[in-house]
């Protein structure tokens, strides 16, 4: 670890490794720089082909490492003396071959060498092309570097150097200067603060969200509900919210507070709730089913409270509701990006497969809530995502719903810009 010395400046190891993106490792410095640190840089052979050593020598100061047995290097065991002396690794950008042997402990130059010798804390912006990022053996690889305790800076959905769009762009440099600088502590207590800025990549879009569970009711106060918190819906508006569009929930009943700045309307039985959906939709651009709507309720519904007296038994006939997200997908205007979610508990991508294919959806988010930590009234979800015409389902790992709700809304970022393309 760091001696700490409060008369010098805390240093941050950059690690770069050889992708497009490698460029932007610059601005990435330039902001950590700004915001009082010492940065020294490390680099992959395959990164100084994308940028000479040289630019980043001159920016930071400091010689910059690439082979840990050049002889003009002036420190003979620079991997141990840089790695004890940064208090954050940080990798811009991240290739899928750089994750792949941080995963596996292989330490063949002096980047991954660096990784093993050091205890600080280590940040991974990954970007590369999306089907190295689908790839089993890259997710397995993320699984298990974010088990190993390794944070990570998503990469975002976007138009990638290899003239394809999907997910697998590096996250903005802001955004991945601004995580070091919270991992550090430093977040919000330096002079050169940095602004959070978000891409506003979904401006365009009116969204339209059902969330949380609905109430059957039985009699005046008895209902048939299930466990929805309404944490992933509002999650899903609060992103899509940040990421500029407009946003109106029609929540169900919910244990939690709807984010500030949505449109929010109040429904809480099925009926109700495909009453508002029904007045709303034709003006929303995207429509997400997260809500848990019952699919059945009772066929009558008691004016006055069930007695128990004179009965041993009570049975209940139900009936079916109306399925909500079925009629959006099949009365929507052109253009309109439909969205569900199926919870399973087995064959979850075959079940969730079949969702997508009969009720003509663009996208479903599948979750296994047999899982630990996904499912009903948790903060965090695991996912596959399935998207029309896309053969494989996208592996979301356990985090957090804001940002699974990221990863779904970067989907939708996709599907929309694909079908403009495909408008020219
Ligand atoms: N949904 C809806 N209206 C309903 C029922 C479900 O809009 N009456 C939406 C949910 O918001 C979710 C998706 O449909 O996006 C879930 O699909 P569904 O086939 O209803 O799944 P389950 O309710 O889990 O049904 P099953 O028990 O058949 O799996």
């Amino acid at each position: 670890m760091p001696t700490g010395n409060p008369n010098l400046p805390r240093s941050i190891g950059l690690g770069v490794s050889g992708g497009i993106a490698a460029y932007k490792a610059i601005e990435v410095m330039r902001l950590l720089q700004k915001a009082g640190f010492n940065v020294r840089v490390a680099m992959t052979k395959h990164a100084a082909e994308f940028v000479a050593p040289l630019t980043f020598r001159a920016l930071s100061g400091h010689y910059v490492l690439v082979d840990d047995y050049d002889p003009s290097n002036p420190d003979p065991i620079a991997h141990i003396n840089f790695s004890q002396e940064i208090e954050l690794l940080l990798i811009v950008p991240a290739t899928a071959n750089i994750i792949a042997k941080f995963a596996n402990g292989v330490a063949d130059d002096f980047l991954t060498s660096t990784y093993l010798a050091s205890t600080a804390p280590v940040l991974i912006a990954p970007a590369m092309n999306t089907t190295m990022w689908d790839h089993p053996a890259t997710q397995r690889n993320l699984e298990k570097l974010r088990s190993d305790g390794v944070h990570f800076v998503e990469p975002v959905a976007g138009e990638l150097a290899c003239r394809t769009v999907g997910t697998g762009k590096l996250e903005d440099v802001e955004n991945i200067a601004a995580q070091a600088l919270k991992i550090l502590g430093a977040g919000a207590s330096t002079d050169a603060e940095v602004p959070e800025t978000i891409e506003q990549d979904l401006s365009e879009e009116s969204f339209l969200i059902t969330v949380g569970g609905t109430r059957e009711a039985i009699d005046p106060v008895r209902f048939i509900s299930n466990r929805s918190s309404g944490k992933m819906g509002f999650a899903l508006a609060e992103r899509a919210l940040a990421r500029g569009a407009e946003v109106t929930v029609v929540a169900g009943s919910v244990s939690v507070l709807p984010p500030e700045g949505v449109r929010l309307i109040e429904a809480l039985s099925a009926e109700e709730m495909f009453q508002a959906v029904k007045r709303e939709f034709t003006a929303a651009s995207v429509f997400v089913g997260a809500a848990a709507v019952a699919d059945f309720r009772p066929a009558k519904s008691e004016g006055n409270k069930i007695k128990k007296e004179g009965r041993e038994n009570l049975t209940l006939e139900l009936e079916k509701t109306k399925d909500i997200l079925a009629f959006v997908s099949r009365n929507r205007n052109p253009g309109m990006i439909v969205a569900g979610f199926a919870a399973e508990t087995e064959n979850l991508h075959e079940f969730a497969k079949a969702k997508l294919e009969k009720k003509d959806l663009d996208l479903v988010v599948a979750n296994d809530i047999s899982a630990e930590g996904v499912g009903f009234d948790t903060d965090t979800n695991a996912a596959t995502i399935f998207v029309r015409d896309r053969r494989k389902g996208f592996e979301v790992p356990l985090m957090s719903k804001q940002q699974v709700a990221d990863r779904v809304l970067d989907e939708i970022a996709v599907l929309r810009q694909n079908a403009a393309s495909a408008q020219i």
